[in-house]
């Protein structure tokens, strides 16, 4: 089956821009406060949970990837750029990077003790969601935790640049409610929300949710 459009403009965006995007996007180190707290906490419920490792999928260049593993988690990363992949990969030799989409992952069931998504739906297009979040609960093992962040708002974005160069991917921003609704119609549970204002090095509302898969149901 052909590729979806998005997807093939995703990869070339990104395979364009990813030396600009290492050189222009902060590092863990510098995001806001909150933000590294959803992922300490991410860390701490996953480590807790000894289910199996994390996903960090769109991983870009693979520092929050490093991030988490340096607070104590397996973790490998998954993104659609061929060129974000070497990076990480160049970056961070120690950890395992993969080329790969959300939308179709090379994991088995249950297999995953987390879940990273971070920065990295907001160029799926909303159709398209149901289909990455059943993809996340798929691989997810039941007691498995999901960390998604991204920018929130009511827009559909059509940059010509992006990183200080020409891009052809859209960004579809939507309201952290219905991320939510679409986590829980999947089979997710959420259970914490954050919303913060704009402000620091976001020019945008910024939200991450917490979310993990049930438990299998005891049998009588
Ligand atoms: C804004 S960057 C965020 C990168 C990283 N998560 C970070 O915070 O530094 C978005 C990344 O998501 C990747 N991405 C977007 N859609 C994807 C998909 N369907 N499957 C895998 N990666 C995807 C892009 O290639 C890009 O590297």
């Amino acid at each position: 089956m052909a590729e979806p459009a998005f997807l093939t403009a995703v990869r070339e965006s990104y395979d364009t821009v990813a030396a600009d995007y290492v050189e222009r996007v902060p590092a863990p180190a510098r995001m806001d406060p909150l933000s590294r707290a959803m992922l300490a906490a991410f860390a701490e419920l996953v480590r807790t949970a000894g289910l199996g490792p994390v996903a960090d999928l769109g991983c870009g260049p693979g520092r929050v990837t490093a991030h988490l593993a340096g607070l104590g988690v397996p973790a490998f990363g998954v993104d659609l750029s061929p060129a974000m992949v070497a990076l990480a990969r160049q970056a961070h030799p120690e950890l395992r990077f993969a080329e790969g989409s959300m939308t179709a992952l090379e994991t088995d069931d249950d297999e995953l003790g987390g879940i990273l998504a971070w920065y990295s739906t907001h160029h799926t297009p909303p159709q398209w969601l149901p289909a990455v979040f059943a993809e996340f609960h798929r691989t997810l093992a039941p007691g498995g935790h999901l960390l998604w962040g991204d920018y929130v708002g009511d827009e559909r974005l059509q940059p010509t640049q992006g990183y200080g160069r020409p891009v052809s991917y859209e960004s579809y921003l939507l309201p952290l409610e219905r991320v939510a609704d679409l986590l829980e119609q999947a089979g997710l549970d959420v259970t914490a929300r954050l919303q913060q204002a704009p402000g620091g090095l976001a020019n945008r509302p910024h939200a991450c949710l917490l979310a993990r898969k049930p438990e299998q149901p005891l049998s009588p």
